[in-house]
């Protein structure tokens, strides 16, 4: 029998210092109104200076451990979901192995932006089902702060920082855990969201930094009207592909770019409110951190219980889009 990659753990993180809209207010030309009537946003968590994605995903990681008393070492390998690593390299992952004392573990960095954490979890649960390993740790942690442009009211109102992880362990039952993905990119995309500068085609330099590359820069509009699209077909085609139907979906954990985005996505599936996890007002867009830490949360409020079915879906830079399906399982 194939085996499935199940979720037995969930943790998450989230900085202590909060960045409301008011305090936007006083940045930028901006005010609470349109902010939340845009995006849904009402306030965002930041990281302090000196800390980087890596400490947010080792306490996300740390989390779980401690809940479920696994000793670091039985991990066998950690994916870590950022646009934002600590440095080019070492990768996070491997910062985040050091930290933790995984020291059976291997891992690596992997960007796929706002999709990224599903990217990263259809990537883990392949170790678990071809049996190459029992325990992998799937994070998704940024620390946007560090390449917002807090000049720039377009963007600076939307991120914010955060972790979040699960650990995926091997099951026999067929009709549990890790069921289904649907992954896409479209690189024509990259020219509408972007952050040009520090890699190897538009190295550091005085003029990369007085051009502001070193920022993320996006054109909202043309960004939303894909995104709006993308992201409610590709929740709708993973429900229907699998010959589910709207009500049946215990939970819809969307990526947390736009209230709207949501809800347009949401209403494409035929989910009630009810049925949808937003955390958006709280937090904002954490790229990478938005569905783990949704999770977590709605995991750790109690809600979730063994046979839910959990649809997640995102849209970010790249293009890239994608939804999974999965049944709780635990
Ligand atoms: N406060 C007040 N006014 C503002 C602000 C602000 N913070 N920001 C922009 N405006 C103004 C604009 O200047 C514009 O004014 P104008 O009409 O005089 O030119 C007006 O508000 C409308 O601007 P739009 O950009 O058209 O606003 P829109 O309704 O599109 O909302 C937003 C902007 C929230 C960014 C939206 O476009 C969006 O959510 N886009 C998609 C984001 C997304 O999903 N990104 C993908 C994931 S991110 C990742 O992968 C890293």
């Amino acid at each position: 029998m194939r085996r499935k990659a199940i979720i037995t753990g969930v943790g998450h993180y989230a900085p202590e210092k909060v960045l409301s809209n008011k305090d936007l207010e006083r940045m930028v030309d901006t005010n609470d109104e349109w902010i939340v009537s845009r995006t849904g946003i009402r306030e965002r968590r930041i990281l302090e200076e000196g800390k980087g994605s890596s400490y947010m995903g080792y306490q996300a990681l740390k989390m779980i451990l401690e809940e479920k008393d696994i000793d670091p070492e039985e991990i066998d390998l950690i994916i870590v979901a950022t646009v934002t690593p600590d440095t080019m390299f070492p990768s996070t992952a491997c910062r985040i192995q050091h930290m933790i004392g995984a020291s059976n573990a291997w891992g690596f960095d992997l960007n796929g932006a706002c999709t990224g954490y599903i990217y990263a979890l259809a990537t883990g649960a392949q170790f678990i089902e071809s049996g190459a390993h029992k325990k992998v740790a799937v994070i998704g942690a940024d620390k946007m702060s560090a390449i917002v442009d807090y000049t720039d009211r377009s963007t600076c109102v939307l991120f914010g920082d955060a972790a979040g992880a699960v650990l995926l362990e091997p099951s026999e039952e067929a009709d549990y855990g890790i069921l289904d993905w649907i992954l896409h990119c479209d690189g024509s995309g990259g020219e509408y969201l972007h952050m040009l500068g520090g890699g190897s085609l538009y190295p550091a330099s005085h003029e990369t930094v007085d051009k502001k590359m070193h920022y993320i820069y996006q054109d909202g509009r043309t960004v939303f009207k894909f995104a709006v699209t993308k992201m409610a077909d590709v929740s709708a085609e993973i429900v229907e592909k699998n010959n589910l139907t709207g009500n049946e979906i215990k939970f819809f954990i969307p990526h947390q770019a736009n209230l709207r985005i949501i809800d347009a996505a949401a209403r494409r599936m035929g989910l009630d409110d009810s049925q949808v996890v937003v955390n958006i007002d709280r937090y904002g867009n954490t790229t990478a951190a938005t569905i783990p830490l949704a999770l977590s949360e709605v995991y750790h409020d109690q809600k979730l219980q063994r046979g839910d079915y959990i649809v997640m879906a995102a849209f970010g830079a790249g293009f890239t889009w994608g939804s999974l399906l999965l049944r709780w399982a635990i």
